[in-house]
């Protein structure tokens, strides 16, 4: 029997890059797994397809998560169609390449809404249907800049970012009485059409070049929350995963 056989896996925001990746290795280890995406539909199904293809279940929910009314209908679905929630991805996350003096009132409130007040609709409604099964596994996108800072700009995402490592230990103190656990993951430089779109190929490049082990894959990411979501995660919580390839320390 596969580690995650039985178990139902929401992942935010998986209809490309990092998202994409966990719900691959997710669904590999045994899980059923709801792909949501907000735009991309046609990537999110051939995520789904990839999964069915390799004898994997899933399906795709469209949704926005930092809006109320989505996340509602996202959740209802997944109740509707499974039962049941296991393990909660909040995955989902942007950024504009902007400093200080570029951001607008309307930049800050777009990241702050897209990446944390998705997570706390998100891990509300979750941790809602995990308490019923006395049972739930909640893994965070953060990233390396929760720690660190961002390097160039990005002050709007690195305080979201800073902001998801708080609400884990926070949610992680919560959950424990209904053996919920939550966790945190904060890649490093992982390729991703995000990751280019953000900081452009010769900015990759420069940002790879520091890498001990070189540009992360999704796939790492993965197996990091795969982990998490498994056995290994039975007595984690409140941590956050460095899945960094030796870039930095702390
Ligand atoms: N790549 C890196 O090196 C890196 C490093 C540290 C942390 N991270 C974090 O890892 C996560 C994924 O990053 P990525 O590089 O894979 O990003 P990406 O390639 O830009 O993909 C972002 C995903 O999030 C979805 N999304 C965005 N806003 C959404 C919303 N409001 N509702 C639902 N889905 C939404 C997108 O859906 P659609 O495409 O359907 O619109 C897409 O599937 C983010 O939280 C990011 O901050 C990434």
């Amino acid at each position: 029997m596969k580690e995650l056989e039985g178990k139902i896996a929401l992942v935010t925001g998986a209809s490309r890059g990092i998202g994409r990746g966990i719900a691959l290795v997710l669904a590999e280890k045994g899980a059923e797994v709801v792909v949501n995406f907000h735009h991309r539909a046609v990537e999110a199904d051939a995520v789904v397809d990839e999964i069915r293809a390799a004898g994997g279940r899933a399906f795709a929910v469209q949704g926005d998560v930092s809006e109320r009314d989505d996340v509602k209908r996202l959740f209802d679905e997944v109740a509707a169609r499974c039962g049941r929630l296991d393990i909660l991805v909040n995955n989902a996350g942007t950024s504009r390449s902007q400093d200080i003096f570029e951001t607008s009132e309307e930049d800050w409130d777009f990241i702050i809404k897209t990446n944390l007040k998705s997570l706390f609709l998100c891990t509300r409604r979750g941790m809602e249907m995990m308490r019923v099964n006395r049972f739930g596994r909640i893994i965070n996108l953060t990233s390396m800049v929760a720690h660190r800072g961002a390097i160039n700009g990005h002050c709007h995402y690195a305080a979201t970012k800073g902001g998801i490592l708080s609400f884990t230990r926070t949610v992680a103190r919560t959950g424990a009485p209904y053996n919920i656990t939550c966790n945190a993951i904060a890649p490093g430089i992982i390729e991703t059409d995000g990751l280019l779109a953000t900081h452009g190929p010769e900015g990759v490049a420069a940002l790879a070049a520091t890498v001990p082990l070189g540009l992360g894959k999704c796939r790492d990411v993965g197996l990091a929350a795969a982990y998490l979501a498994g056995e290994g995660g039975n007595y984690l919580t409140g941590i956050c995963l460095d899945v960094n390839g030796g870039m930095y320390f702390h």
